[in-house]
């Protein structure tokens, strides 16, 4: 039995003071939900104050993208001991507005996979097909690309407490979420390639999520499908409601 992970990815929204509040009310309702894990990634430059604010909610902090190398002259990336240092205990990578916004390749993010996992941070590993794939038949393709990518010369035991993250691009932030049959099919194809690479075992032991448009209303259906273990959440994480009506339909579903 896999326990559903969700977190909100606040990507480049809020401020300082709805950033506190935010934490707050999800900390209030944290109280009322059982068996479901829940985390937050903000901006790096309030990574610091929202994980002071978390305190010992047990939500855990995320960074949004980091750097494969340690340091160096790298102007405006972070590093892992960065995000470790500010509280991090994950850290999303490959998200598709990195491949897509800033031509990350998947090469590049199997580079980060492997730094964040020597530094000791979990990552969540963005994978996803465009519109123009899915219409031309190449979802498969294009998922089993970027997770070979992006776990390539890892072992099993490497890789434990790996959570990846289906995000179709299509279905982010257009308010056209993935049908349950859509997301059922790509988790499928990735679990089947993750037992085929590694094993049964391990293939049921990781956590995938689905990401694009998630919303109260669409958050228990969704996690209802087998094989979906969560949510990576974008606009619906910003406002305490919307978000803990998610975190509710994992609980329900
Ligand atoms: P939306 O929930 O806004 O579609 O964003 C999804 C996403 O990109 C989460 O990482």
């Amino acid at each position: 039995m896999r326990t559903p992970v969700i977190a909100g990815n606040w990507k480049m929204n809020t401020d300082a003071a709805s950033a506190r509040d935010l934490v707050a009310g999800i900390g209030q309702a944290m109280a009322e939900l059982n068996g479901v894990e829940v985390g937050v990634a903000p901006p790096f430059p309030y990574l610091e104050m929202v994980g002071r604010e978390l305190g010992n909610s047990g939500i855990f902090l995320a960074g949004q993208d980091m750097h494969w190398e340690t340091g160096g002259a790298f102007t405006g990336d972070v590093s892992s001991a960065m995000l470790l240092d500010v509280g991090c205990t994950h850290v999303i990578l490959g998200h598709s507005e990195r491949r897509h916004g800033w031509g990350e390749t998947p090469e590049q993010v199997g580079k980060k996979v492997v730094a964040a996992k020597e530094a000791g941070l979990k990552p969540i590993v963005c994978v996803g097909e465009t519109l123009e794939e899915r219409q031309g038949d190449r979802t498969k393709d294009v998922l089993l690309h970027q997770a070979e990518a992006a776990f390539a010369g890892f072992s099993e035991s490497d890789l434990a407490g790996l959570i990846i993250a289906y995000e179709p691009v299509w279905a982010i932030g257009t308010g056209v979420v993935a049908t349950t049959a859509q997301a059922g099919e790509a988790h499928q194809i990735l679990r089947a390639w993750l037992a085929e690479r590694f094993s049964n075992s391990f293939a049921e032991s990781v956590r995938i999520q689905y990401g694009g448009s998630v919303k109260p209303d669409n958050a228990a259906e969704l996690m209802a499908v087998d094989g979906v273990d969560g949510a990576l959440v974008g606009g619906a994480s910003l406002k305490v409601e919307p978000f803990v009506g998610i975190l509710r339909g994992a609980t329900s579903s």
